[in-house]
């Protein structure tokens, strides 16, 4: 298992708030979990936090409004099953707060254009021959208003994500410069990414995404599991013969779960000769098995109860838009919006 580092301090007195988000697109899968939940779910009962599920990032890519349902719900059971405490922290949906999109507009206006051209989402989705909707080309944009609309100074996510946070980070300081230079009213946050989870292969060696079919999932169980696991992709190097654990994919994937001496038992076993592929590759399913097998039955409880899950998400997101109005009502001013009512 993966160390978990202290948070950094920023460079502000602004106090520590982690925020998340994550996108309700499709099954959440492993390197979700490496690469982000695991740390969320770590953090949220520890500081004062905000986890939200971004149903309109999603919109960018995802227009069909029963899979958006479905997979929100999905996501949500998938955090509580996975230890979400609900009375320790925020869990809500990014479409509850409508402060979100009101700060976004606010940033589209201090944005140069070609800040977002360099954007490696955006050419990676139009490399992949997408359409590239406004929304898309503007992700960014509402992903800072995402953190900064809490007053964010935390955010843990996957190596994926530097430039977004990166961006983010320049708009916290432009705005503050541009309408608040003698007393900041935006945090410039930190991102928060563990360097050996900075990426969690696929079956096929690839990064694991969905858009490349090569995903386990976190709640994947039984034959669908075993079928996943099985045709992760190795060397032909025969069962008897010594093994390099560091070059292989399912060595990678057992790192991720392994205690150190299971880890360096089974290393030990690669190197030795006499254990085959097949070997770890159960042994990678028990592990996976073993893992999960108590968020697994909490989920199972959880689906027959949706009704306690959207009022999870409710609770979050009077907790949401409380936070947010507290940070919009000094930017508000500072950009000399008038309210009138
Ligand atoms: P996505 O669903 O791709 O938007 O990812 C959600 C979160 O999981 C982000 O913080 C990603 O950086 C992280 N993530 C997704 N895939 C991986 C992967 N293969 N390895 C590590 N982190 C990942
Ligand atoms: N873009 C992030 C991803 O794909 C999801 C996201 C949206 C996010 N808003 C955020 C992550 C705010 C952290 C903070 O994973």
């Amino acid at each position: 298992m993966p160390a978990t580092p202290e948070l950094k301090p920023t460079e502000t007195n602004f106090p520590a708030i982690v925020v998340s988000g994550i996108q309700p697109s499709g099954t959440l899968h492993l390197g979700n979990y490496f690469g982000a939940i695991r740390q969320h779910i770590l953090l949220h009962d520890q500081f004062q936090s905000y986890f939200f599920i971004v149903n309109y990032h999603a919109l960018t890519t995802l227009q069909d409004p029963e899979a958006l349902k479905k997979y929100t719900i999905d996501v949500a059971l998938d955090y509580l099953a996975l230890g979400f405490d609900p009375s320790k922290s925020n869990l809500f949906l990014q479409s509850d707060v409508p402060q979100v999109t009101e700060l976004s507009w606010i940033f589209y206006t201090i944005t140069p254009v070609s800040q977002l051209e360099k954007g490696v989402s955006f050419k990676d989705k139009v490399a992949q021959g997408l359409t590239a909707n406004a929304g898309l080309f503007n992700y960014p944009i509402l992903q800072a208003a995402d953190i900064l609309v809490y007053g964010g100074t935390q955010v843990p996510v996957g190596a994926d994500q530097k430039q977004n946070v990166e961006i983010c980070r320049d708009l916290a300081a432009r705005f503050n410069d541009r309408f608040a230079s003698e007393n900041p009213i935006l945090p410039i946050p930190e991102p928060y990414i563990l360097d050996d989870v900075a990426v969690v292969p696929g079956t096929d060696g690839r990064k694991m995404s969905k858009s490349y079919g090569n995903t386990i999932g976190i709640f994947d169980e039984g034959k669908e599991l075993k079928k996943k696991v099985m045709s992760i992709v190795t060397d032909s190097t025969p069962l008897e013969d010594p093994k390099d654990p560091d070059t292989c994919n399912v060595f990678a994937l057992i790192s991720l779960f392994a205690s150190d001496d299971r880890r360096e038992e089974i290393a030990a076993a690669y190197r030795a000769g006499g254990y085959g592929y097949g070997h770890a590759k159960n042994d990678l399913l028990s592990l996976i098995t073993e893992t999960f097998a108590e968020a697994r039955e909490r989920r199972r409880t959880l689906e027959t109860d949706t009704d306690y899950v959207i009022d999870v998400l409710r609770a979050g997101g009077v907790q949401g838009r409380e936070q947010a109005e507290r940070i919009m009502e000094p930017v508000r001013t500072a950009a000399g919006l008038i309210t009138t009512y």
